[in-house]
């Protein structure tokens, strides 16, 4: 078929906005404008206008068909990409002033100190987001693999950000109306595919994937075909979430057509597929039944006895390292592959100055999350894992980083931090735990918020155009 020249009105395409996120992740001070931004490059902008093409085509020709569909929608097309030029305007303008907007009403939280990469344009986007951002669930499909997924255990972030967003009717994200939706949710629970889909388990051949792979590329044709949602970005305003190890795996079959997708993975593993600047990476969080979170048992630094804390079984190969080093043969890092009798896990945590959150079988780990509830600073070993919410948060203010090869050294690195950068460091932590608290319904600055936030600030980094 020969490309028309001649672009009909609703012929869109994503332009990416190299600003945004470059913004966030850099410091106030220095001349931002001249640093290379790692995160969009014009190859990724090429890439995709090129990849739009063939779909634009076929929009454009149902558009001919109904035209007076096609004006309809592009007013509330404009209305909703005037919102989001408006929000980015307003957070450069905090970032430009360097001030918190409190102006007019009382708020009880506002992001400060070194925790944040940029705590006004935090501030100002979660405040724009509050404000405007709409997240339209597609109805397709039917429960429990489709609007449906597990609330407790270690996938329970699934389940209660379906809950959230799809079933709850209450939530102020939940779009009521495609055409005023800055991002489409394919409320997918891979949990539940696993879970219903694949049984019974007879060879090795039904752990393959492509069951997985061709029900989630089957609902995507289904509301590609029936709605224009998807065609016009080419999927990069649409998101699936998560926390299943084989998440990552959904677009192998069909990379071209996940190219654009928004991943919100707890798999956040960089050498499988996940892209920071396209993905999104959630805390894993354990759940027990009935409780959002686990108790406070976190005691003050002076009553913290142990240096380093950690329990779990000898799952992949770092755990592996960390227990052949470490396991029951030191007093102050306390690694042990069992408790005993009449421990408790979280007491324990309470009582360490340091948890260490090694990868298990995937890079994430619900350590993290406890770690952090009980004020126990995180000691992150892993590779390839993209943490939670670095487009906001400074990691390294509130946790420590140990390369795997360092492991036989763990002692001597954590014996090493002084007592006030520890007392900092502890403070830290107990600064950013809200951040990392699942309330049901979400709250603002919450764990949810967090997870919408991270959605919001890829859909603010481009700009669906009408190419005329
Ligand atoms: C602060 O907020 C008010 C009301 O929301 C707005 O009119 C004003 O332009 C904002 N100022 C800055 C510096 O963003
Ligand atoms: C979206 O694109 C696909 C593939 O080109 C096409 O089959 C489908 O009909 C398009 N959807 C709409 C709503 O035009
Ligand atoms: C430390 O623990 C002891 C015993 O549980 C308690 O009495 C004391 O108040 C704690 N100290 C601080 C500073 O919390
Ligand atoms: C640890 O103790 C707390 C408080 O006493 C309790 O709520 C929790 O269930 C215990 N955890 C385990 C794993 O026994
Ligand atoms: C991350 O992905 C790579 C490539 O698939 C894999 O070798 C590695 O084991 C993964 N990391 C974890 C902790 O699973
Ligand atoms: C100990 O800390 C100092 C200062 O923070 C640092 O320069 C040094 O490299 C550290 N040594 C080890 C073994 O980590």
């Amino acid at each position: 078929m020969v490309p028309s020249r001649c672009s009909p009105p609703s012929m869109l395409f994503p332009l990416f906005l190299p600003i945004l996120l470059f913004i966030f992740i850099t410091h106030l001070k220095g001349n931002h404008l001249s640093v290379d931004f790692p995160y969009f490059s014009l190859s990724t902008i090429k890439d995709i206008t090129t990849q739009v093409q063939p779909h634009v085509q076929s929009l454009a020709n149902s558009a001919y068909r109904s035209l007076d569909h096609s004006i309809k929608k592009r007013t509330s097309f404009d209305v909703v990409e005037e919102g989001l030029a408006k929000a980015r305007a307003s957070i450069q303008e905090a970032i430009r002033s360097g001030n918190h907007n409190s102006s007019g009403n009382q708020e009880d939280f506002i992001p400060k100190g070194s925790i944040y990469r940029n705590p006004y344009a935090f501030h100002q986007s979660h405040k724009e987001m509050v404000k405007r951002f709409k997240v339209w669930v597609y109805e397709e499909g039917e429960q429990p693999l489709v609007h449906y997924g597990p609330v407790n255990d270690i996938y329970a972030i699934e389940g209660q950000f379906i809950d959230e967003l799809d079933n709850s009717k209450r939530s102020p994200f939940k779009a009521r109306n495609p055409d005023v939706a800055h991002a489409f949710f394919i409320p997918f629970s891979v949990v539940n595919v696993v879970h219903y889909v694949y049984k019974p388990y007879m060879s090795q051949n039904d752990y393959r994937r492509d069951r997985l792979q061709r029900l989630v590329e089957d609902y995507i044709g289904v509301v590609a075909e029936k709605y224009p949602y998807w065609n016009r970005s080419n999927g990069a305003d649409h998101f699936l979430l998560s926390c299943h190890d084989w998440a990552p795996d959904i677009s192998h079959a069909n990379p071209k057509l996940f190219k654009n997708f928004i991943k919100a993975l707890c798999n956040a593993n960089t050498s499988e597929g996940f892209q920071p600047k396209r993905d999104v990476s959630i805390p894993e969080v354990y759940l027990p039944v009935g409780k959002l979170g686990p108790p406070n048992l976190g005691q003050h630094p002076m009553n913290r006895s142990i240096l380093a804390f950690f329990s779990g079984g000898a799952h992949g190969d770092i755990r592996k390292l960390l227990l052949k080093h470490w396991k029951d043969k030191d007093s102050q890092v306390q690694v042990h592959e069992y408790l005993q009798r009449g421990q408790n896990y979280t007491e324990l945590m309470g009582l360490s100055k340091f948890c260490l959150c090694p990868s298990g079988y995937e890079v994430a780990s619900p350590r993290v999350v406890e770690a952090i509830h009980v004020g126990c600073v995180p000691v992150i070993i892993s590779e390839d894992y993209a943490l939670p919410f670095s487009d906001v948060l400074n990691w390294n203010q509130f946790s420590v980083q140990i390369p795997v090869y360092n492991i036989p050294k763990i002692k001597t690195i954590l014996q090493n931090v002084s007592e006030g950068k520890y007392m900092k460091l502890h403070r830290n932590v107990r600064r950013v735990r809200r951040h990392f608290v699942v309330n049901r319904p979400a709250k603002p600055f919450d764990l949810m918020h967090m997870i919408f936030h991270s959605i919001w600030l890829r859909r603010l980094n481009f700009r669906l155009m009408a190419s005329q």
